[in-house]
Order: structure tokens, then sequence, then C-alpha cells
């Protein structure tokens, strides 16, 4: 049977961080009612979240800037499997937005019976790792990742929080999702935060004017979000994230994992990653990982 550090507990072989997840939020989100108008935000840890929370108010309220300047993200477009949910739901007006780093079959019933749309971003895997890394590091609440290569390990046996990458990814390419959802990737949206922020516009029908998604796209560079602290977290207790030991919007860049994998690790971790993804028939820009 898997075991966990004392700061993480198993729900259906997933493993939470306490901090963070309780029975009763579980719980909370699988009773939770979805509407047709709801917006889904999919994403394993570390592969854009925070940068979604930005985007999708913004273009839902046609650019109005003032919900990502006076709420915290996590208030905004909350977790549906956290403890904040049940506050805030009372809160959340129409179409209602949420994220989750649920893998596709824990969700709710409600939510395979609604058309809620969802966005999925994936993110390189090796870039995720880093990024994860680095949060360990300066997340208290997180266990301690022990060196790169230790957590290199943990990460491709899918003893980290939310389980195995390859996992996640593969939940998400249900054929049942239809045309309910899109795949992005947070390495398209670096390269190309304007087109993408269009492709997202008209999945959720928003029509905006050409000078509205620009400025979109000019707010939610890397440089503007991480100076806005409703969305940078600086607003949590030094207890829970340090930034002094990392930022949690580190480098926003594609292609980190080349400052931190050693040749060696580089071809063991891809060989890992395309092993669990043989027989997959979509790729990535990132294809041979
Ligand atoms: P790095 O640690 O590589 O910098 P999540 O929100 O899912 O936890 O993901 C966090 C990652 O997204 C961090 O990656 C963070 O810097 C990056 N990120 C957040 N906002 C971003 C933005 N506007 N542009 C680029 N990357 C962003």
């Amino acid at each position: 049977m898997a075991t966990c550090s004392d700061k993480y507990f198993f729900h259906h072989g997933l493993m939470l961080p306490k901090a963070t997840h309780t029975d009763a939020s579980l719980k909370f989100a699988a009773d939770f009612q979805f509407n047709d108008d709801d917006i889904v935000i999919a994403t394993y840890p570390k592969s854009g979240t925070t940068w979604m929370q930005e985007i999708v108010p913004l273009m839902v309220n046609g650019g109005d800037l003032t919900p990502v300047q006076t709420i915290p993200n996590w208030n905004r477009v909350p977790w549906l499997e956290e403890m904040v949910l049940a506050d805030v739901i009372g809160t959340l007006k129409s179409p209602r937005m949420l994220v989750t780093h649920l893998p596709y079959h824990l969700m709710p019933s409600s939510f395979f019976s609604s058309r809620a749309k969802v966005i999925y971003v994936a993110r390189n895997p090796k870039d995720v790792l880093v990024s994860s890394y680095h949060f360990h590091k300066m997340a208290i609440f997180l266990d301690d990742p022990g060196t790169f290569q230790e957590f290199n390990d943990i990460f491709l046996k899918g003893r980290v929080m939310f389980g195995k990458w390859t996992d996640h990814v593969k939940s998400w390419r249900h054929t049942d999702l239809g045309d309910r959802v899109l795949y992005a990737t947070y390495d398209e949206m670096v390269q190309n935060l304007r087109g993408t922020v269009g492709e997202f516009s008209t999945f959720l029908g928003t029509n905006l004017s050409e000078e509205t998604l620009q400025g979109i796209a000019d707010h939610c560079c890397f440089k503007n979000m991480s100076a806005n602290s409703m969305s940078n977290y600086s607003l949590v207790p030094k207890e829970y994230m340090d930034p002094s030991v990392s930022p949690f919007l580190r480098k926003g860049i594609v292609g980190d994992w080349k400052n931190h994998f050693t040749p060696e690790e580089d071809l063991q971790f891809s060989a890992c990653i395309n092993e669990d993804m043989k027989g997959e028939s979509y790729s990535f820009p990132w294809s041979q990982v």
C-alpha cells in the first residue's frame, strides 16, 4: 500500500496536501452541481493554473481588470477540490469559473451530465518537474523535495501530489468530452499568448474585439502578473509559502529543465514518459520529451 508523510492523505489513491484539502472539501466537490455555462480549467499542478485564473476572468468580463485587481486568484477562480470553494461559492457569478487538478475520472457526477466547457492546459513535464521542485522548496505545507534527483525519481513514480503526470494528461483525453474541451499548452501560451487567448475566446464564445484580446494578452504577461498581489501569492502568510526561497511566479519560461537535468536524467526521464504515453494518438509541441 502506498504511504505518504503526515502532510498528505490519499483520496481514491491520489496524494493530496492536507493544508488545502479535507474529506469535507472533497465531499463538497463530489456533491457539486455543475451548471451548463460553468467554465472549468483543468491542469496538472505547475502547468499554468494561476495564469489561466488571470486570463479567463478577463475574457469573461470583457477585459475589465477589476476582478483580477481586487480578488485573490484562489477566490476568483477557486479549486473545485479545495477547502476555499465552500466559502466562496455564493460569490461566484454566472458563468462560474473553476480550476481543478483532479483527474477526469474523479470529477463529480454532475460534471459528466453537464455541458460545462473545459480548457485543459498541459506543460512539458520536464518543466513541470522543475517548477514543482522549486515550489516544494518554498511551500512549507508540502514535503521538502530533497535533491533534484530524488524529486525527479518520485515525480516519475507518481509519488507526488495528484499522482503521475502521464496519468493526468491521459485521463483528460477522454472521448466523452467531445467538443466540450479545448486542449492548450503552457508552451504555446509562452510562444504566442495573443494567439492562444484568441483560441480561448472563440472556444468560450466571448466575442471580444481585437483590442480587448490584445489588452488581455498584455495584462497577462509574466512581468505584469508577477507584480499583481492578487495573483502572485504574496498575500499568503510566510508560514505557508516563503517567496524568499523561490517566488511562486518563478521564471515563467519554456525550457528551464535544460538548466536542471543532466544528460543521463534527460534520457531516463524521456524514456519513462514516452513509455507511459505509448499508444496515445495526440502529440505535444515538445513531442520528443
Ligand atoms: P515556473 O515555476 O516555471 O516559473 P501553476 O499556476 O499551475 O502552479 O503553475 C505555476 C507556473 O506557471 C510557474 O512556472 C509560474 O511562473 C508560471 N506562470 C504563472 N503565470 C505566468 C505567466 N503570466 N507567464 C508565464 N508563466 C507563468
